[in-house]
């Protein structure tokens, strides 16, 4: 290592300390966008953050609104000759429902072995502080950065993203950027790191029937008449087949099949399939034909989130409701749309009730799938940094999860996207006891250290040429 470098390297990991005080601080504040109770603490949220990078060395601050939460942005322009990386993050959390299974509670982070256990210290607060005690840390040991870095935390990304193409369409100039970092996945193992290059796409709707107009008493109208609960199990279940393929017509038609060389490549990823499911006490299930690894990152999906209908309290209740629904969801794959999906979906449970029953199916929120090269410039530097601190190359990571604000950012800012998380499949993110592994944090602030470098030396043309 250079004098340079190792100066940098210490002058960053002098900033371990700070990443997780500051990330203390932040988790208390419980920034959950799904809940309209927590408004003004998603607010405080955003004004932390933009605090927070104001006291790292970003010169501007802007907390956004937006007609849902707010937005935040940062940035610190050097040289206008230098590339311009945009960050992306969200500072929203999820629920914390069931409260009574964390260890500790989620908003009073609690430090323990090398963990940080809360509420969003992996998802997706902890990245966010990694960028910008990254920033600090090379501010203190150069006075200055090797790129212009802009920075976008998104407070609603946990409820869909409603806002966001509407942020960035207002704010494209000021978002004008060389390439886009999404610091919001994980990797394989602390010892197995990764970089993303797949995310699953994602529709998500309730489906309500109603079968009377009024609950009805199950001893009088009972034999006589159709039953809402009986008619949506019916239809739910009619969804798959005994081998987990998806019924509704039309459904797989655009799926993009993977080539053999691709399923191959994908079978060389370290994945323990009885790991993967023995940690939760999970049960094998879905698409027949396709390997476990195949059905969580490159199947489409069609999955039963919630279900309701009739009496739910304590004792009995003799009444046969009026109504009963659900929330469904599926994950999508290049190269299926949301909106063929929803119509698709939607028609056949329609055709599937009987005949006056009435059935509302209803959109709630939609994502577009992302795949990014795994030969661009930008990913190629993104891997050597990833390698050099971790000591081995990455494994290019197929997600099944969504992050749709990354097809909005690539489509609108026509930027290379990278996907540099440091998360790990341990962390419980959306679950009880999320936690973060801190030295997954610091050796993401290294490997940012060495990336910003890298693009520099690749400059504005180099960081834009496309291979092929
Ligand atoms: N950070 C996650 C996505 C993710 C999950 C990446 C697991 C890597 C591993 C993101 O915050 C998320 O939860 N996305 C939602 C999107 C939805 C709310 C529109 C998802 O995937 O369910
Ligand atoms: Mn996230
Ligand atoms: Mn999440």
């Amino acid at each position: 290592m250079s004098l340079g470098a190792e100066a940098l390297a210490a002058g960053i990991a002098a900033r371990q300390r700070s990443l997780v005080e500051g990330l203390k601080s932040w988790v208390e504040i419980p920034s959950i966008s799904t809940e309209p109770a927590r408004k003004a603490d998603v607010q405080r949220s955003a004004e932390f953050l933009r605090d927070y990078a104001l006291k790292c060395g970003m010169t501007t601050a802007e907390v956004w609104p937006t007609e849902g939460h707010p937005t935040v942005f940062a940035e610190r322009l050097e040289d206008p000759s230098w590339p311009t990386v945009l960050v992306y993050g969200h500072h929203d959390v999820q629920p914390v429902d069931p409260i009574e299974e964390w260890e500790a509670a989620p908003f009073q982070p609690l430090e323990r072995d090398g963990l940080l256990l809360g509420r969003g210290t992996a998802d997706d607060k902890g990245h966010l502080l990694m960028h910008l005690e990254t920033v600090r840390g090379i501010l203190d040991t150069r006075g200055r950065l090797p790129i212009n870095l802009k920075l976008i935390a998104e407070g609603e990304e946990e409820d869909g993203s409603d806002h966001f193409e509407a942020t960035v369409r207002s704010h494209r100039e000021r978002l004008r950027s060389d390439v886009a970092v999404i610091s919001d996945t994980s990797m394989l193992a602390e010892d197995v790191p990764g970089l993303t290059v797949a995310l699953r796409g994602m529709a998500y709707w309730e489906v309500r029937v109603r079968s009377s107009r009024t609950d009805l008493h199950s001893g009088v109208y009972g034999g006589a008449v159709l039953n809402p609960i009986a008619i949506l199990a019916d239809m739910l279940a009619g969804l798959h087949d005994a081998r987990g393929r998806v019924q509704v017509p039309g459904f797989y038609d655009a799926v993009r099949e993977l080539s053999a060389g691709e399923r191959q490549e994908l079978a060389q990823v370290p994945f323990d399939e009885g790991g993967f499911l023995s940690e939760v006490g999970a049960i094998a299930g879905g698409e027949a034909g396709y390997t476990l690894m195949e059905r969580r990152t490159t199947r489409p999906t069609l999955e039963i989130c919630g279900i309701w209908g009739g009496y739910q309290g304590e004792g009995a209740k003799t009444v046969i409701p009026a109504r009963a629904a659900a929330k469904l969801s599926s994950r999508l794959v290049p190269d299926q749309g949301a909106a063929q999906i929803t119509k698709l979906v939607g028609d056949h449970l329609r055709q599937a009730a009987p005949p006056g029953v009435e059935v509302e199916f209803e959109l709630i929120h939609d994502g577009r799938w992302v795949e990014t090269p795994t030969s661009h410039p930008a990913v190629d530097a993104a891997a050597l940094a990833v390698a050099s601190v971790w000591g081995r190359d990455p494994v290019f990571i197929r997600e099944g999860g969504s992050i749709p604000p990354v097809a909005t950012i690539a489509d609108e800012l026509q930027v290379p996207c990278v996907l540099f998380g440091v998360g790990l499949p341990g962390d419980h993110i959306h679950a009880p006891n999320e936690r973060v592994v801190l030295r997954q944090l610091f050796r993401g602030m290294q490997a940012l250290g060495l990336l910003w470098d890298a693009y520099s030396e690749l400059g504005i043309d180099g960081l834009g040429v496309r291979p092929g």
